[in-house]
């Protein structure tokens, strides 16, 4: 009787009926997407891998409920065992000049200074790596180098073959500046330095395979954001303002040329909102600009007490609205990751040979 019924369950029909449900970030149904892997059937139970595009998905949960819905509609099927995976997709331009395995390269700009680049950088990479990404956490700013602080981090391990060895903390592989040159000592750059120093934060340090490098870059729209840019083909870049006039105009400013370097504008993170600068001028600036808005996070003591801690505030507090809200900005840029991914890569997508 047993032996009967799961012989009408076929791959095929509990693939007809996966292939109803959409990925609601990347507008395709899952077995379009290749997502379906290791499906196994036995008896009346069924198995399989969803594989996400990110283990930062911020839809998982309800992607796995619409699957295990789908596949309970197929005749015959009791149980439904899935598996949540991920592979993180290359951005298909990181292999260029600099041999890196990177799969993406994600800076993070302001037009004006102070406004939290750092900060957003920081728990957006430790909020990546605490879903089960390899994250590395670069500080661009040369001038100003704050990461090693704001990660709790003194010195790096050292070198091996030439290459400089990353720190490592809270799951995130970095490099700063601040590491190779002494507490207060200031730091004065000329163009072609500059240059070669962000060439050799990429090139000379052993950062291993990553998913995602995350670069803190100085204020502004200065020689480095050029530099980096032309050095390396970035995925996208994340704009972060404060809800205040001046801010966003120089946030403003700081999107266009990124449009004109042909950067993919990820997003716009409102920091700061609150009583003292006000509210929704980073959401205005987004539609605006016709890019995606990332989310607001609230000004809080907690953050700003994370950073001169070395305990990022999605560690030290992560129950907090503010680390919440970084915590969605980091999903929300790993969302938009996968669709600038698939949409470069422009091809149909694999079929599913299950
Ligand atoms: N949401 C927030 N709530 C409270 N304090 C914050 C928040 N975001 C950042 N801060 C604090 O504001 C200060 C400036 O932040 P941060 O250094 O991250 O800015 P930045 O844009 O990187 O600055 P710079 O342009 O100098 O590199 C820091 O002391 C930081 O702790
Ligand atoms: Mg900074």
């Amino acid at each position: 009787m047993v032996k009967r019924m799961s012989k009408s369950i076929t791959k095929e029909s509990v693939l007809a009926a996966l292939g109803k449900v959409q990925e609601p970030e990347l507008h395709k149904d899952l077995v379009t997407l290749n997502m379906i892997r290791d499906l196994e059937i036995q008896d009346t139970t069924v198995d399989f891998t969803i594989l996400l595009t990110t283990p930062a998905c911020p839809l998982k949960g309800s992607i796995e409920k619409a699957a295990r819905e789908a596949a309970l509609t197929v005749p015959g099927v009791k149980t439904v065992n899935i598996k949540m995976d991920a592979s993180v997709p290359n951005d298909g331009r990181m292999r260029g000049l600099l041999n890196l395995p990177v799969r993406n390269a994600i800076a993070v700009a302001s037009g004006k200074g102070g406004v939290g680049k750092s900060t957003v950088s920081v728990n957006l990479a430790v909020a990546l790596a605490q879903s089960g990404a390899r994250v590395g956490l670069m500080d661009a700013d040369i001038y100003g180098p704050n990461i090693p602080t704001m990660m709790g981090v003194r010195e790096i391990p050292g070198t091996k073959d030439n290459k400089l060895i990353p720190a490592e903390a809270y799951g995130v592989k970095l490099m700063s500046m601040g590491f190779l040159v002494k507490p207060g000592q200031p730091l004065i750059w000329r163009g072609p330095m500059l240059n070669s120093a962000i060439r050799q934060f990429l090139a000379d340090v052993e950062w291993g395979e990553l998913d995602y490098l995350i670069i803190d870059l100085p204020p502004g729209t200065g020689d480095a954001s050029l530099s980096l840019a032309q050095t390396l083909p970035l995925s996208g870049v994340v704009i972060v303002t404060i809800p205040q006039a001046v801010s966003l105009e120089d946030a403003s400013r700081g999107l266009s040329m990124f449009q004109t370097l042909e950067v993919p504008i990820l997003g716009v993170i409102e920091n700061m909102r609150g009583e003292f600068f006000g509210s929704g001028g980073g959401e205005d600036l987004a539609r605006i600009a016709k890019v995606p808005f990332l989310g607001a996070i609230p000004m809080e003591s907690t953050v700003r007490v994370g950073g001169d801690t070395g305990e990022p505030v999605v560690i030290s507090r992560p129950e907090s609205e503010a680390a919440r809200a970084l915590k969605s900005a980091a999903e929300q840029v790993a969302a938009r990751i996968s669709v600038e991914a698939l949409s470069q890569k422009n091809a149909a997508p694999t079929i599913n040979v299950v």
